[in-house]
């Protein structure tokens, strides 16, 4: 080959080597993107259930999103609700509790609750709400499933978000709660919350809660 055909063929082969590299890159994000869904899906179950069965509705909440669709689950599924509360309050300034949320997140921190429940053997089905934070579970959820046995319960899980749905939240719970079965969650984003009523009562519904 003489140097004229070598410089011709150099831009080539570097845009060769350049498009296989994100060719790669694209395919092991994808694989990710479908294994984490996969992880999600496999917790999931829809169960039937007798209709005798005792509800417990808790959640957090920390700027209104997640009681407002608590209270709509409460109104349609009965039982009784309760709202989870740390004993040290989020900031109400949103940057201070991104980057509180963040800190926690990243240490799995498991904050002091302020709310105790005194009977949680009586209850069958365990609804927990909560706020997508950093893709995943609260720090106060956190605490709060990991305080109480949920073994042989059925868990519900819901949040509010703002793009991200259920992110990582069920495998979480799934990890802390091992021995519970966990039905298919549902993801409203904290703008449609007003408006959700007839997905709520769809989705609980389609899990067997309602008739
Ligand atoms: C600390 C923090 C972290 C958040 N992280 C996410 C996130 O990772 N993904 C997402 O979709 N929304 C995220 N959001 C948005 C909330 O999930 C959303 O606004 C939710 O509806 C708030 O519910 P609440 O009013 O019950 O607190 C975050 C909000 C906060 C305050």
């Amino acid at each position: 080959m003489n140097m004229k055909k070598v410089y011709f063929a150099l831009p080539i082969i570097a845009v060769f080597l350049a498009f296989i590299s994100v060719q790669g890159q694209i395919n092991s994000i994808s694989k990710e993107h479908s294994l984490s869904n996969m992880g999600n899906k496999s917790k999931e179950k829809a169960l039937p259930l007798s209709g005798n069965e005792k509800i417990l509705v808790a959640y957090f909440s920390h700027s209104g999103n997640t009681r407002e669709i608590a209270n709509q689950i409460h109104k349609k599924a009965g039982g009784d609700i309760f709202e989870i509360q740390p004993v040290k309050p989020y900031p109400n300034d949103y940057d201070a509790v991104v980057k509180q949320a963040q800190e926690e997140q990243a240490a799995h921190y498991k904050p002091v609750l302020k709310t105790k429940i005194e009977n949680i053997k009586s209850y069958d089905v365990v609804f927990i709400g909560y706020p997508n934070w950093w893709g995943t579970i609260p720090p106060p959820v956190r605490t709060f499933l990991s305080t109480y046995d949920f073994s042989g319960k059925t868990i519900v899980p819901f949040c509010t978000h703002e793009g991200s749905g259920l992110g990582q939240s069920v495998k979480e719970i799934s990890k802390l709660c091992p021995k519970s079965t966990i039905l298919n969650g549902l993801a409203v984003r904290g703008s449609d919350v007003h408006k959700a009523q007839n997905e709520v009562s769809q989705w609980l519904h389609k899990i067997k809660i309602t008739k």
